[in-house]
């Protein structure tokens, strides 16, 4: 048993070694959904507190992010937010990817899915009330209607493409 108990702590310790990226790639303030100054004032602190720390180039790690296995899965966890949304880049999207996203964006506020519950667990700013949650909402809605994308829907292009 003891030797088990050594065996654990020797892997746990090396394990500290493997390295894990945690760099911020250069942020582009012009290409930030924040800094682009399309999000009203009040709501800039709202969405970065709750959103950012996973869906940007903004990520602040904290001491148990330097920690493995917790820096593996915490690393893991915004590449791939980042790979669904990333706001830093958002001015990079096609209207397409944007309108989608937003879509998105709304779905999973509304069934309560973001920010995640393990790091609102540990990040009581980033809890959102439900007023807060709602202007939240309502902002993405009103970034679908500025948009204006349509979607063409199959038979418009079958039209289209029997044209
Ligand atoms: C702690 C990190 C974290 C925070 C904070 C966070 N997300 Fe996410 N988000 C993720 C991860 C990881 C995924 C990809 C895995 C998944 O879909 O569960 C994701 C996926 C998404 C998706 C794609 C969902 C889909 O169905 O593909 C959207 C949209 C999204 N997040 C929006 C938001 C919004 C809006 C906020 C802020 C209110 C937010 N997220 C906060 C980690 C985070």
């Amino acid at each position: 048993m003891q030797r088990l108990i050594w065996g654990v702590i020797l892997v746990l310790l090396l394990v500290q070694f493997i390295p894990v990226n945690r760099s911020n790639p250069p942020l582009n303030t012009g290409e930030d959904l924040v800094y682009s100054r399309m999000v009203p004032g009040d709501l800039q602190q709202l969405l970065q507190n709750a959103c950012y720390d996973c869906h940007s180039f903004e990520t602040e790690y904290p001491w148990y992010s330097y920690v493995a296995p917790v820096s593996f899965i915490i690393r893991h966890h915004i590449k791939e937010a980042r790979e669904k949304v990333n706001f830093s880049i958002w001015n990079t999207y096609m209207d397409k990817r944007k309108d989608h996203t937003l879509d998105e964006c709304i779905e999973v506020l509304e069934e309560q899915e973001m920010p995640l519950k393990s790091f609102t667990w540990l990040h009581p700013e980033a809890r959102l009330s439900d007023v807060q949650r709602e202007e939240l909402i309502q902002f993405f809605k009103d970034q679908v209607a500025a948009l204006g994308w349509r979607e063409m829907g199959t038979e418009e292009e079958e039209e289209m493409e029997n044209r």
